[in-house]
């Protein structure tokens, strides 16, 4: 990629809608995705394949995905835990998928029901899968600057799950602060440490702002040559951990931020705005971006 350009991630229609209490209709989760599209967002995770005992607002992703008005260039993403989600994603043509796991094996436990050496068995055949019928897969590492239930998680820990799901086959490793509690030393010393061992340009980042840091932590990232941020429209969600807690950083504050250091995204800020505004209106919930709120206002 050009170093001045920047790809967002966006993950509202899955890490976003996952965390919020009311379940969307497939509809509306398909017209998310389809404005999100036409704002110029170019990888859109649009659902995800776990059990909906555990997630129930994921339920009927197939149906989303298979739906929804596909635009040219735009990339479908979807989660798959295991095969039986993976082949659920290929029945239902998502354009890629991402597995996911963590540096904490209390949260592995807590989350997908085993430690993170046993996530990695069940992810191996995910990948091996993917390959033979060439589709590209992201891999998550959860809670690389705390863990809700561990407390601090070693850099060591992160480095050695990222470079075993690199090794794997995963194009891509997208660090989550999954409770966002990560500060700006944390976020340049995990980068510096993970760059000893891998590109720089095959790290994105996923942090929340819980406590408020996601946007200094970005431009930490940023100015480490990370290129690739995950952000979630009006900043939907919330932290299952932490009551009344925001969840993922607002794309929309993620594009301001990096349009004010004069890098290229290709989205239009103010549909992606008119976006989130629609979608807070639709979960009467309030607009978690700042700069979506003040660009609707206008
Ligand atoms: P399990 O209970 O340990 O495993 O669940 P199992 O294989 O024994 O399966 C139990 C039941 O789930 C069975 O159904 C399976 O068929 C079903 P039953 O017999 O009880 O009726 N099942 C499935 N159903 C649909 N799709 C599947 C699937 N696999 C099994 N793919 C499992 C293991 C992983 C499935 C479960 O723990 C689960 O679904 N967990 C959900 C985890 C999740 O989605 N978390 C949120 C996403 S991760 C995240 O948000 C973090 C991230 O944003 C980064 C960050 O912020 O840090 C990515
Ligand atoms: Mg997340």
């Amino acid at each position: 990629a050009h170093p001045d350009s920047v790809r967002i991630v966006e993950v509202g229609a899955r890490d976003g809608l996952q965390n919020e209490a009311q379940a969307l209709s497939v509809e509306l989760r398909c017209e998310l995705i389809g404005r999100l599209a036409a704002a110029g967002l170019r990888h859109i995770e649009a659902g995800s394949f776990v059990s909906p005992k555990w997630v129930p607002q994921m339920q009927y992703s197939d149906r989303v995905l298979l739906q929804l008005e596909r635009q040219p260039g735009v990339r479908y993403a979807a989660l798959t835990p295991n095969l039986q989600g993976l082949e659920a994603a290929l029945a239902a043509n998502a354009s890629e998928v991402a597995v996911f796991t963590a540096a904490s094996d209390a949260f592995t436990q807590k989350n997908i029901n085993c430690s993170v050496a046993q996530s990695l068995e069940r992810i191996r055949p995910v990948l091996e899968h993917a390959r033979t019928v060439g589709l590209p897969v992201r891999g998550y590492v959860s809670t690389v600057m705390g863990c809700p239930y561990q407390g601090e998680v070693p850099v060591q820990a992160v480095v050695d799950v990222a470079q075993a799901l690199l090794d794997m086959g995963c194009y891509e490793i997208s660090l989550g602060d999954t409770i966002g509690t990560g500060s700006v030393p944390q976020t340049q010393n995990l980068i510096r440490a993970l760059a000893l061992h891998m590109p720089v340009s095959q790290l994105a980042v996923h942090f929340h702002d819980t406590y408020g840091q996601a946007l200094a932590n970005i431009y930490a990232a940023l100015e480490l040559g990370i290129r690739t941020i995950d952000g979630s429209v009006a900043g939907l969600g919330g932290c299952p951990y932490a009551a009344g807690a925001s969840g993922n950083v607002a794309s929309e504050d993620v594009l301001r931020l990096v349009e004010g250091l004069g890098l290229h995204t290709g989205i239009d800020a103010q549909l992606l705005a008119e976006t989130g505004q629609w979608i807070s209106d639709q979960l009467q919930r309030p607009n978690g971006s700042k700069s979506g709120r003040a660009l609707v206002a206008k």
